[in-house]
């Protein structure tokens, strides 16, 4: 999978991306990310990329033809299966969106800043409005980064066994049941007996009778979702 991602920041992406599981992702060829900074684009010699409102109100607004040309730009590398806008009036993100998009070959992430970017761009460019939540940030690139990180440990061969994505919260509507380690007594508290039974088809029994219950609890509204 390519990523592409257009952005004023890209110091708050490198350190997310460039770690753990996303650095072998990459490391592995199974991910490519690749930044691109806006002013690259940018409309004059001072790197303007952002101009006041029409209307009037506080807060500058991305101009449309920085993101115009690099959008077009990078789209002559190929076609996007999708150009995500990152921004708090999105949809918001789930695991359903995530498994969605890492079947997806090259995306292109645009992070906005200040007021967000021109209504045009979002009319004419981009595919899905994404947001992580409903909260507001001062740009997109954190969210982009979550939002990556959720898609890049999906891609096959990035997890191993062990980390395997099909045990995670949410992946069958259910969050996922407590674990435990060594020691099996810690400080008088002692880990559910059946985990020692050594009967696996018990274990996971034991285990998904535990996420119903702690979703039935935490999260009831899973349960109504497709
Ligand atoms: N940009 C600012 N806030 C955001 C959010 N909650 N989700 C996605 N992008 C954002």
């Amino acid at each position: 999978m390519k990523i592409d991602i257009i952005t004023v920041l890209p110091e708050l992406l490198e350190s997310p991306l460039s770690h753990s599981i996303m650095k072998r992702a990459q490391e592995k060829g199974l991910l490519e990310v690749k930044v691109h900074l806006l002013r690259k684009w940018a409309v004059n010699q001072y790197g303007q990329v952002d101009d006041y409102q029409y209307g009037g109100g506080a807060g500058m607004v991305m101009m449309c033809e920085p993101l115009a040309n690099a959008i077009e730009e990078l789209q002559q590398e190929g076609a996007y299966d999708a150009i995500i806008y990152m921004t708090p009036d999105g949809k918001t993100f789930n695991q359903r969106t995530a498994n969605m998009l890492s079947l997806k070959e090259r995306l292109l992430i645009i992070c906005g800043h200040y007021k967000g970017i021109d209504q045009r761009i979002r009319d004419k460019y981009v595919t899905m409005e994404i947001s992580i939540g409903d909260f507001v940030l001062s740009g997109g690139e954190l969210a982009a980064a979550v939002v990556i990180d959720a898609i890049g440990r999906l891609l096959p061969g990035v997890l191993n066994d062990e980390t395997s994505a099909l045990t995670d919260s949410f992946q069958d509507n259910l969050l996922a049941p407590p674990v435990y380690t060594r020691p099996a007594d810690f400080m008088g508290m002692k880990i559910p007996e059946i985990l020692l039974s050594g009967d696996p088809k018990k274990i996971e029994d034991w285990r998904y009778d535990q996420s119903v219950e702690r979703t039935r609890q935490r999260r009831p509204d899973l349960f109504d979702e497709q």
